[in-house]
Formats: structure tokens, C-alpha cells, sequence
């Protein structure tokens, strides 16, 4: 599936979170998604998610925004920034509560727990996890529809070693099967040797919009081409 933005656009009073962006993400490559605290990466994810409603332009799955599907865990799948389990929810009966009503079989639930790494804590409150579980139940539920888009927001923050390698292998696979996969993150070192596309924006604007190579070209690192791309855009 083909993510499509059009001069997507949010403003919140004063602020200009998202400036007329405009741009594709293509499935069978990981796309991620960079820029400095407050660029706008969130609020661009949110957007695509039908979770802030644009202040003009659109974000569009395939040529229809995300509420026209039926299903939607089903087509994305999708970890943000805040906790979205209830804390007195075990991860099993939340990830359940989730399948149900998106019409997902339950044994998915413990197949995608697994796969997180979760097994052992599935039958605990959510409120006592750590921030890693907490973020392994994030990314449990994005795959529990088997969706063709992933949107993972900055879903490394908090995981220790395994973790990282983990979602390293898992999104790298994801894109080999075809999937759109966008992930947010500040670990450009991981976004090196995990990324195939960049897009980088900051002020809500976009700075770079091309495959991994051709932003590493001329420089050391990411991390070197980045603050070359967004110089005079981290956070005033
Ligand atoms: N609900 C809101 N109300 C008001 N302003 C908001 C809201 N959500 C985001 N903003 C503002 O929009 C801008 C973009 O925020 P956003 O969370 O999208 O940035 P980000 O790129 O995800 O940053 P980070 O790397 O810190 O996660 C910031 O100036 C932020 O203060
Ligand atoms: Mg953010």
C-alpha cells in the first residue's frame, strides 16, 4: 500500500506543526522518518493515522484516508508515542479486546506476544510494566492485523539489545515482503544500517526525501548528513 501525502498541513494556534508536506511512502523498502524534537513527526504520523484531523491538504492509504476502512488494523499497524493500554488490562486481554473488534482471530494474540518477546508477562497488568514491555506490547499490537503498512513511532526507545536487534530484523522483513513500512526514530546509527529511504523534516517542512545512499553520500555518517540537512532546524 502507498502512503500519499498532499500539502499536508497542521497548525495548532500559533504553532505550524506540519507545512505542506508532500510525499510518498512506497511499500517493499523501510522509509524512516526523521527530524529534530518537535519537527513534526508525530503529528504527521497521528494525521496519517485519522487521529489529528488536518488543518488542510490530506494523508491518504492507497487513495482513501485511513477512517474509510472497515478494518483498519487490518491495514495499519501502528505504534505511537503514548501508551495506549488500559493499566489494569493484562497485554493478553488488551491485545484481545483489540482483535475482537477488528475481527482478527484470537489466536493471534499469543503468536504476535511471542513474537514480542512477551510470553512470560501476557497474563500481568500493563501498569507494571517497564518501558521496554511496554513498548513490546506497542509493537505486538501493530502486527496483530498482519497489516500491509507499518507506522512505528521512534519504537526502539526504551528496548534493551535484543530489542533493537529485534525490530531491526522484524522491520527489515516486513519491508521484504512487500509491506510499507515508516518508522520514526532518533537513533541514527540504527536508522543507518536499518533505513533503505529517508525522509527528514524540520519545522514541520520537508528537508530530504530520498534512499539511504544518496543522503550517506559525501558524509562520514547519518549523523553527519543529518545535522548537514537539518542545520538551523533543531529545536529553538
Ligand atoms: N496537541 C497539541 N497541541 C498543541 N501543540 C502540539 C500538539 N501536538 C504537537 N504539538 C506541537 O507540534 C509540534 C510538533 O510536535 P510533534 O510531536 O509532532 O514533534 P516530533 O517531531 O514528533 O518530536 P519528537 O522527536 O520530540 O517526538 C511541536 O511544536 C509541538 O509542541
Ligand atoms: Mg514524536
Amino acid at each position: 500500500m502507498l502512503i500519499t501525502l498532499e500539502q499536508l498541513t497542521k497548525r495548532f494556534g500559533a504553532t505550524l506543526a506540519v507545512d505542506r508536506l508532500d510525499l510518498e511512502v512506497r511499500p517493499g523498502r523501510v522509509t524512516g522518518f526523521l527530524g529534530p524534537n518537535g519537527a513534526g513527526k508525530s503529528t504527521t504520523l497521528r494525521m496519517i493515522l485519522g487521529l489529528d484531523r488536518p488543518t488542510s491538504g490530506r494523508a491518504l492509504l492507497d487513495g482513501r484516508p485511513y477512517s474509510a476502512y472497515e478494518w483498519p488494523l487490518r491495514k495499519v499497524g501502528a505504534l505511537l508515542e503514548a501508551k495506549a493500554a488500559h493499566p489494569g488490562r493484562t497485554g493478553r486481554d488488551h491485545l484481545r479486546a483489540m482483535a475482537r473488534s477488528n475481527g482478527i482471530a484470537p489466536g493471534r494474540v499469543d503468536e504476535v506476544l511471542e513474537m514480542a518477546g512477551l510470553g512470560g508477562a501476557a497474563r500481568k497488568r500493563s501498569g507494571t510494566y517497564s518501558l521496554g514491555m511496554g513498548q513490546r506490547l506497542g509493537i505486538a499490537g501493530a502486527l496483530l492485523g498482519d497489516p500491509p503498512v507499518l507506522i512505528l513511532d521512534e519504537p526502539v526507545n526504551g528496548l534493551d539489545p535484543d530489542g533493537v536487534r529485534w525490530i531491526r530484523g522484524l522491520t527489515r522483513d516486513l519491508a521484504a515482503e512487500g509491506r510499507t513500512v515508516l518508522v520514526s526514530s532518533h537513533l541514527l546509527s540504527e536508522m543507518q544500517v536499518t533505513a533503505d529511504h529517508l525522509i527528514v523534516i524540520g519545522h514541520g517542512r520537508l528537508l530530504a526525501d530520498a534512499p539511504l545512499d544518496r543522503i550517506l553520500a559525501g558524509h562520514a555518517s547519518l549523523e553527519d548528513a543529518y545535522y548537514t540537512l537539518t542545520d538551523g532546524s533543531a529545536l529553538r
